[in-house]
């Protein structure tokens, strides 16, 4: 196989899209977003030589999921990225049809990344390997032949999405799968030597244990410990992005969801031991397949697709890009609750701040801007409330409380993105609201009360839609924080 051309096409394509791309006005000011072309999944989010690494599912050749390679990005603040080379590209026999989603682990002064291989046979059938890449210095990645060649019995070839963490000096890896019914589930493996890996069995899935009917494939899962805040028990999570699930009432209306499971990882039998419902993780309209990461503050950071796939008929493809990653968020457990908060960095980028401080009837207007974080505190709630934000000619973004439903609901129904229905949460009867609101120039991020919620969504107003205000149907007590992103 010829692959000599395909670094070539990719710096042709950068050079080709690079200067439409940087016009367009909804380029993100703080989300890592491709170059040119497109980007889904987060990859190999790690922490290596004192530098944050995240690496992403990139398409630099156009706006379609073809010719995925890992783009490369480093951080000191999990904010200012800088981009570096690309990290692995189809360029190898079993990797040809795309350079699919992993994780990395650094061990002993290396880098290693974990992903899958995707190759298409002759006849279109679908062939998956799972691959090893290591780096000394953070930058060169060389390659190792596939470790994970045929999937266990009783599956299809959709294996997929590695994520790998070491316990007691052995490594493991959480895999995404289908059963020969078709049926989504998640695998085990171990490794003594991280390139020999064995497989340990199924941890969970559609119709496995308490969980019935889910879905005809898990993508990306992932799996991981949080200490309780309150009550010091450690709890285990599994997050994963099922596909084939029905909308029901508020859940499950994007196409696929990603939510999480907390339980008990049994590794002898092995069996991830199920203690609670499936929840979904993020209640907006663009969220998929993310990852976390444990760093050396001992955070648990977890970053998402701002995007999901089969949903993707956004403007900027006219402008040869399309998606960006979320920003990154802690996760907590907190008297056996997942919160999700806003990382400390974030309060590094505050500029400009503007304060506002009534009690509201009708609509107010608070101030302007495209790029910025915005904390509401709402109290004497007896109506509807809530917030518009980039507001303009034929835009704005709704967020509200809904008090008879006692639902917080995200409107982005004024605008050019396609899916124009609500999303809404239930919060049932609060006496107070508490918003932190992160707004770049194509997005919005929600954290409501302590990031007991989080929204997350693409937005795409036009130039000048800056407005911001406030609303209430009675009196409702209204403070406000905005400060303009520096
Ligand atoms: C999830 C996903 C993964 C796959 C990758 C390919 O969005 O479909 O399962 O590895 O994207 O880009």
């Amino acid at each position: 196989m010829d692959f000599t051309k395909v670094k070539e096409n990719e710096e042709k394509s950068v050079l080709e899209k690079k200067e439409i791309v940087e016009k367009d006005f909804w380029r993100q000011k703080y989300h890592i977003q491709g170059i040119v072309g497109l980007i889904n999944d987060p990859n190999g989010f790690s922490q290596f030589k004192g530098k944050y690494h995240m690496f992403y599912q990139w398409n630099p050749l156009g706006t379609n999921h073809k010719n995925k390679t890992w783009a490369h990005s480093v951080s000191d603040d999990l904010l200012h990225w800088e981009r570096l080379k690309t990290a692995l590209r189809p360029d190898t026999w079993y990797s040809k049809d795309g350079v699919y989603s992993g994780s990395a682990i650094a061990d002993d002064k290396k880098l290693y990344l974990f992903y899958t291989g995707n190759v298409k046979d002759a006849d279109g059938n679908r062939e998956s390997y799972q691959c090893l890449a290591v780096s000394s210095d953070g930058e060169n990645f060389e390659r190792w032949e596939p470790s994970i060649v045929n999937q266990p019995d009783g599956y299809t070839r959709h294996i997929r999405d590695p994520k790998i963490w070491k316990k007691d000096g052995k490594f493991y890896a959480v895999i995404g799968i289908q059963s020969e019914n078709l049926e989504g589930k998640a695998v085990l493996y171990s490794s003594e030597n991280i390139k020999d890996w064995k497989f340990e069995g199924e941890i969970a899935g559609a119709n496995h244990g308490k969980i019935k009917d889910f879905g005809f494939m898990w993508e990306c899962p992932d799996y991981f410990q949080l200490k309780d805040e309150k009550t010091g028990e450690i709890k285990d999570l599994l997050v994963f992005s099922p596909q084939g699930l029905e909308p029901e009432g508020d859940l499950y209306n994007n196409k696929y969801q990603t939510g999480y499971l907390f339980g008990k990882l049994d590794y002898e039998k092995p069996e991830f031991e199920i203690s609670s419902n499936f929840v979904e993780i993020d209640r907006g309209h663009d969220f998929y397949a993310p990852q976390s990461m444990e760093d050396d503050k001992g955070r648990r950071i977890i970053v998402g697709w701002m995007g999901v796939p089969e949903e993707e008929d956004f403007p900027t493809v006219k402008n040869e890009w399309l998606h960006c990653l979320t920003l990154p968020r802690e996760l907590k457990v907190i008297n056996g609750k997942l919160y999700q908060l806003p990382i400390k960095e974030m309060e590094s980028i505050r500029g400009e701040k503007i304060e506002f401080n009534e009690k509201v009837a009708g609509e107010v207007k608070v101030g302007t801007g495209t790029t910025y974080e915005l904390k509401a505190r709402f109290t004497d709630i007896n109506s509807d409330f809530g917030l518009k934000l980039r507001t303009g000619k034929n835009s704005e973004t709704v967020l509200k409380f809904d008090y008879n439903d006692k639902k917080f609901v995200l409107d982005r129904t004024k605008g050019e993105q396609p899916d124009k229905r609500l999303r809404k949460v239930y919060l049932g009867d609060i006496s107070k609201l508490e918003l932190t609101v992160f707004v770049d120039n194509s997005s919005v991020e929600v954290f409501i009360n302590g990031g007991q919620e989080v929204f997350s969504s693409r937005i795409f107003p036009e130039k000048d839609a800056d407005g911001i205000s406030v609303f209430a149907d009675k009196n409702v007590n209204v403070e406000i924080e905005k400060w303009e992103w520096k």
